[in-house]
């Protein structure tokens, strides 16, 4: 066999196999894009900035709640000069105040990664309230 044909063999070969990993780029794994309602368009900034946010709103969350209990202090002043109200769901200004759709935002990304937060066993969805 020349060694022409022992190349070809292994191009195709090569391309064969990983046919299965390009063919997904780009397209089944990609994450699904958490969906801004017209409210949280409107008001352009989140606390942190995107992709802080994304990273971090579960500590976020967190300092909030601690603040809030143990300091009873519930106005937030963040560093791109808003202030928030320190709650997961009560006020306008609260996390569910803004984004007002659970299901398109926050469970559209915790369905994709399989998280289930806990939170709301206690804390209510306004929509779900005022529905
Ligand atoms: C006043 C409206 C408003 C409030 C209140 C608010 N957000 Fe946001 N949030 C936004 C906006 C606007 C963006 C998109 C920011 C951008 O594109 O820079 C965003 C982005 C995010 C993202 C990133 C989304 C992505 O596609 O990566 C997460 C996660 C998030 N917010 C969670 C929260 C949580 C949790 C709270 C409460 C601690 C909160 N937000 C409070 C308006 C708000
Ligand atoms: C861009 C994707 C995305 C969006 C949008 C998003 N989350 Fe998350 N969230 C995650 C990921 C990923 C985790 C898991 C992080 C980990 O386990 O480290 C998480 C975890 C959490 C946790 C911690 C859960 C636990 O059991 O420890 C809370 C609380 C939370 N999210 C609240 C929210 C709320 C409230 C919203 C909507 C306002 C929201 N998230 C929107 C991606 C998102
Ligand atoms: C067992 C019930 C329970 C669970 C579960 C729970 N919380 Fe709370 N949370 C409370 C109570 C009670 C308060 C105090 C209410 C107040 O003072 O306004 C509170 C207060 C808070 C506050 C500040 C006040 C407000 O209006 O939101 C935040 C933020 C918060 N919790 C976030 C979370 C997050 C995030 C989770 C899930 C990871 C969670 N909580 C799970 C009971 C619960």
């Amino acid at each position: 066999m020349s060694k022409n044909v022992i190349v070809a063999g292994l191009t195709v070969f090569v391309i064969v196999a990983l046919f299965p990993f390009w063919f997904n780029i780009g397209n089944t794994n990609a994450a699904p894009e958490a969906e801004l309602s017209a409210k949280a368009k409107a008001a352009k900034k989140c606390v942190l900035d995107k992709y802080d946010m994304r990273a971090n709103h579960m500590s976020l969350l967190d300092d909030w709640r601690d603040t809030v209990v143990r300091d009873s202090k519930r106005v937030y002043k963040a560093a791109n000069g808003k202030t928030f109200g320190m709650s997961l769901s009560t006020g306008e200004d609260s996390c569910m105040g803004c984004h007002v759709d659970k299901e398109k935002f926050c469970d559209k990304c915790h369905n994709y990664v399989s998280v289930a937060p806990s939170c709301w066993e206690c804390h209510t969805d306004p929509k779900e309230v005022t529905q």
